[in-house]
């Protein structure tokens, strides 16, 4: 297959051609096939610097951006945002272009604000990668949910029809999702509270509904998210115990769901709130499987933005 990625960011799924993200999931499934080999380690970004900038907290895609390169010869360092000079008042711009200076190749950007790492990528010249930018996008995330469920369903998703259930309005993984699985030509239905799903996301080309059982019963992939309270300055519902009656999935409404939907989180899952312990260790969970190819998906978009960097110059 001809290779579509010229670019040398990665900062949303929104800007994306359907093209783009078979390249990257091309590339993801020749890594983890490479993984499969014990101590795997691949020498494509020998001599490379990746900064990993962190400015909100993070497990997955740290530790997983971290291994990606590692499994790729590179070096990385790791700047989180309380141990940065960002706590006595320097900029982002300034620290980020001082991290330049000390000839980093790549940045990975996490940071609380909406289009920050659009703004470093102006305003660098290395390739920059968004690992979330507040309620706005988180395309690996994206990009390796979706590799997951190409990994079940197959390539083609035209048809395929997948529920967000959850926070979707402080969610920056539903948004990235539904610009990745329209482009990938999947159905795609949000669910949750009113207050959390409101209706003008259909503009998306998404259905929304607010019954849980409408939400589950059509469902190939159901993919769950946690109420984002680091986001939120009100109060959107009266209590988690009145969200998990509502809307947690449990035994019983998951009883609902096609006997071979899977079910799917990104992570950090609040057992007992959005899914019940029982279902997130279930047979039908994905949820460690997704972590598992958080790692080759981020090492092809490493890999393919050091690329297209080259490619630049
Ligand atoms: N899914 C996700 O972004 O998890 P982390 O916050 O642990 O990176």
């Amino acid at each position: 297959m001809q290779s579509h990625w010229t670019r040398q960011n990665l900062l949303g799924i929104e800007e994306l051609s359907r093209e783009e993200i078979d390249t990257i999931h091309l590339q993801a499934s020749e890594f983890k096939e490479a993984l499969k080999q014990p101590h795997a380690k691949l020498d494509v970004l020998q001599g490379n610097l990746i900064v990993n900038f962190f400015l909100e907290p993070s497990t997955r895609t740290r530790v997983a951006f971290e291994t990606a390169a590692s499994r790729l010869s590179a070096d990385t360092v790791l700047l989180e945002g309380g141990r940065s000079s960002t706590v006595k008042g320097e900029t982002l711009r300034d620290t980020a272009q001082v991290l330049e200076s000390m000839n980093a190749d790549m940045m990975v950007i996490r940071h609380s604000c909406p289009g920050s790492a659009h703004y470093l990528a102006q305003v660098l010249d290395i390739p920059v990668l968004n690992a979330g930018d507040g309620a706005h996008e988180h395309p690996t995330q994206a990009l390796l949910d979706t590799f997951t469920i190409r990994e079940h369903f197959g390539q083609n998703l035209t048809g395929l029809k997948v529920t967000i259930l959850g926070d979707i309005l402080f969610s920056r993984v539903a948004r990235s999702n539904i610009w990745a699985l329209k482009k990938l030509g999947a159905t795609v239905t949000l669910a949750g509270p009113a207050t959390l799903v409101p209706d003008r996301f259909q503009s998306l080309g998404v259905h929304v509904t607010h019954d849980l059982k409408t939400a589950l019963v059509d469902a190939d992939a159901i993919m769950l998210l946690r109420i984002q309270h680091e986001r939120q300055s009100s109060t959107h519902f009266p209590s988690l115990g009145e969200y998990r009656g509502l809307f947690g999935l449990n035994g019983a409404r998951a009883r609902y769901l096609k006997p071979k939907a899977i079910i799917m989180h990104p992570g950090p899952v609040n057992r007992g709130v959005e899914i019940d312990s029982t279902l997130a260790d279930s047979a039908q969970s994905v949820i460690l499987e997704q972590v598992t190819n958080g790692v080759a998906v981020r090492m092809a978009c490493l890999y393919l933005c050091a690329r297209g960097r080259q490619q630049q110059l």
